[in-house]
């Protein structure tokens, strides 16, 4: 995607979480609030509607539903936005290997609501999903890892790659 189509869609995005502050109905985001956030913290390396950018960061459409669907994995959408991620990755048949940041520095209640985004929004995850809560970010919080480690539980979640 170009740095203009990812500009325009953020617009947009922006403009969708505007119209839901008052009570415009059409496709506004399930969680405005995670839109908002997600925009401003994570949609610079991922594109503002999550298709990702080609080797720099991987696409958030479909992995994310597959791990809000289970305990491990909920714990690492949890980690992964808490403590970042370092090492290569396949996604989709791509390979990525680069660093995420981490964004310990958001609090979790808004931290949850960034990956309700993700996963109901971005990855269409089934409706029997149960949301993250502040809780969910406030159990990992309490156990500091790294990026590495972070890559490493991963493996026990994620489709296996190539
Ligand atoms: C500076 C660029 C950057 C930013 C900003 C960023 N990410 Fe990432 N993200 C990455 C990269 C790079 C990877 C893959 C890391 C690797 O290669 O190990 C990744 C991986 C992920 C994954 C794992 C995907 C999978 O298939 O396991 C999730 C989930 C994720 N990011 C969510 C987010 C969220 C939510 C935000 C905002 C709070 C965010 N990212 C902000 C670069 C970024």
């Amino acid at each position: 995607m170009t740095a203009r189509g990812t500009w325009l869609g953020g617009l947009a995005a922006l403009l969708g979480g505007a119209l839901t502050a008052i009570g415009a109905p059409a496709d506004a985001p399930a969680y405005a609030q995670g839109a908002m956030s997600f925009q401003a913290n994570c949609a610079v390396c991922h594109g503002a509607n999550g298709a990702g950018l080609p080797s720099l960061a991987p696409p958030l459409l479909a992995n994310p539903a597959r791990y809000a669907a289970s305990a491990e994995g909920r714990r690492q959408l949890a980690m992964t936005v808490l403590y970042g991620l370092f090492g290569d990755i396949t996604v989709d048949d791509r390979h990525y290997d680069f660093r995420m940041p981490d964004f310990s520095r958001l609090d979790d209640a808004t931290l949850a609501a960034t990956l309700n985004f993700v996963v109901f929004d971005l990855a269409h995850a089934a409706g029997d999903v149960k949301p993250l809560a502040a809780a969910d970010l406030a159990a990992e919080r309490a156990h500091p890892v790294d990026g590495a480690a972070v890559r490493e539980h991963r493996k026990g979640v994620a489709p296996a790659g190539p």
